[in-house]
């Protein structure tokens, strides 16, 4: 293998801390990192914004190529920024609306193939982790580390109820968060096009019982591992 770096996929059910653990090892090895989910949100975004009809496909297709997504770290928040063409949506892809109209949007085919060209085109020099639901097995098939996280969702919803709080929402409840990850978990996990699913050579992190630290610790061991059993530690 000539290319000095690896791609890491990260995979996994609704609220699992891929995003976290995704950032933490791009920061570590200096890896470009990608948050797919945020790509799909932004999709859903401008349709919400448009009033088109999920249902209206041609509206749809008509839409994708007018849209540019992009991501741009802020120092000063310590925090990447969703961008849609130019404009920053980082706070608009995370609300409870975005959030009960991303799985039908993401089931839709053109929106797969227009966002997983671009997420494919992003991983071709190495040196990525991005986090989603097919990137180890449609998006990077060849990543060299395939990482598939889980935990109980009752422990995902308070985690997501915490930093939705955190963000000033007040009023949504435990419930609703919870009902939205089952509900995302089995929709993702169900649609024809690439479900969420775990690659066969994906090792699995299930943090049900494991704190943030302890697991990123786990997952710097895996990366180091393999980065020196490719001999591309120099
Ligand atoms: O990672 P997230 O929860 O922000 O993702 C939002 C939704 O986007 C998720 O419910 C399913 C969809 N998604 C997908 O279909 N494929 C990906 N690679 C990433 C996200």
């Amino acid at each position: 293998m000539s290319a000095k770096k690896i791609n890491i996929a990260i995979d996994g059910y609704s609220s699992c801390g891929k995003g976290t653990l995704a950032k933490e090892l791009a920061k570590e090895l200096h890896y470009l990192f990608i948050d797919s989910g945020a790509m799909y949100r932004a999709v859903t975004l401008a349709i919400l914004r448009n009033d088109i009809e999920i249902n209206d496909v041609v509206a749809i297709e008509n839409l994708l190529p007018k849209l540019a997504i992009s991501f741009e770290y802020n120092a000063t928040l310590h925090h990447y920024q969703t961008l849609l063409n130019g404009d920053n949506i980082e706070t608009e892809i995370r609300t409870m609306e975005v959030s009960n109209w991303v799985s039908p949007v993401s089931k839709i085919e053109a929106v797969r193939d227009f966002l997983v060209k671009q997420q494919k085109a992003i991983g071709t020099n190495k040196g990525v982790v991005m986090d989603g639901r097919d990137i180890g097995t449609v998006v990077f098939p060849d990543a060299e580390l395939k990482i598939f996280m889980t935990a109980r969702p009752e422990v995902r919803a308070q985690r997501r109820l915490t930093e939705l709080r955190q963000k000033g929402d007040i009023n949504t409840t435990f419930e609703e968060v919870l009902e939205n990850l089952r509900s995302r978990d089995l929709q993702d996990s169900t649609r024809l096009n690439s479900p969420l699913k775990q690659a066969e050579d994906a090792i699995v992190i299930d943090n049900t019982n494991i704190n943030r630290e302890e697991q990123k610790l786990l997952a710097y061991k895996l990366a180091y591992g393999k980065i020196k059993s490719l001999g591309l530690n120099s």
